[in-house]
């Protein structure tokens, strides 16, 4: 109780907002004014009012919370909270990759480092990826499209779409596997099956719907049955329970655990605040070239 009011004072001296992914621990959850998906903390980040930004997360979403208000404060409580996804992909690499296709667009998950995304001419969430290659892409014959593999092949199987691929994927939805998921629902035959589209095609093939963390929460308070199996990350299960107390939910693996998303903890969200640390830089010139491959995919409204 005593570190959740010396967060809260705190918060209000600084002018502060606390932005949280759905994997965050549960006691992070809590005291946030924002929680979400990567693309939700995006648009939340562009249009916050605050002076500063604790993001509690992995790097690259305060990294792209930093380019989208580069006049702001962005703290994150522990600059080690990195995703190994977006570390698949160098800028030297993606360069390369450029030179060998020089006529294809660049398309990048939002889980890339800001120097990935300045190389990009287009940026994408789960939530969006369908959306961006059918829409915005719709008339480019060629499309590289980093660093996850698997949701790269769920694009490509909604939208019939080839992409030039890198070989990237997260370990974390990895350890998800087919039989997990064929064993719960024989033990739970109501249940439905929701799975993110970073999991590789097995997992998916067997999921009612394939949708962003923030989509899964959406879907499941709207139209979800009682039962839920949940292939993601551990985290959200804490959030659907909360929005959900009449459901059940079964995780499909109890190693479906971000160590990165559980850096984070209440005492160094406070000293965060009391330090204001650690701030997030971007150099300029990198920020304003990824700033434009984020701003096109906020901006489509077709
Ligand atoms: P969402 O944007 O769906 O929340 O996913 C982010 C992420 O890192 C999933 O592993
Ligand atoms: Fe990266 Fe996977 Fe962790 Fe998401 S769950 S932050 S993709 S490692």
């Amino acid at each position: 109780m005593e570190l959740i009011e010396a967060i809260e004072k705190l918060k209000k001296e600084r002018n502060a907002v606390i932005l949280a992914h759905n994997y965050q621990i549960p006691e992070v959850q809590d005291i946030a004014d924002f929680i979400g998906d990567s693309l939700g903390l995006s648009i939340e980040a562009a249009k916050t009012e605050a002076d500063v930004i604790v993001f509690c997360g992995v790097y690259f979403m305060a990294e792209t919370a930093k380019i989208l208000s580069p006049d702001k404060m962005v703290i994150i409580p522990d600059p080690k909270a990195g995703c190994p996804m977006a570390d698949m992909i160098t800028g030297e690499q993606l360069r390369a990759l450029k030179v060998q296709h020089p006529r294809a667009k660049v398309l990048c998950y939002v889980n890339t480092t800001a120097e990935v995304k300045a190389e990009c001419d287009l940026c994408c969430t789960s939530a969006n990826a369908v959306r961006m290659v059918s829409e915005v892409l719709k008339d480019e014959e060629e499309i590289i499209f980093v660093p996850d593999q698997y949701l790269a092949d769920f694009v490509s199987e909604k939208t019939g779409r080839s992409f030039i691929l890198w070989r990237g994927y997260c370990p974390t939805h990895a350890k998800i596997l087919p039989e997990q998921i064929m064993a719960l629902k024989e033990k739970h035959p109501m249940a439905a099956v929701v799975a993110h589209p970073e999991c590789p095609r097995p997992v998916r093939h067997l999921a009612d719907q394939v949708l962003s963390t923030e989509g899964m929460c959406r879907w499941i308070a709207a139209k979800g049955p009682k039962e839920i199996i949940v292939a993601t990350e551990l985290g959200i299960i804490h959030r659907l329970q909360r929005e959900n107390p009449g459901k059940v939910f079964y995780p499909v693996s109890d190693r479906a655990l971000c160590p990165n998303m559980k850096l984070t903890t209440l005492e160094k969200v406070l000293w965060s605040l009391e330090d204001m640390k650690h701030p997030i830089e971007v150099p300029e010139d990198i920020a304003d070239r990824a700033r434009a491959s984020i701003e096109r995919m906020l901006h489509h409204k077709d």
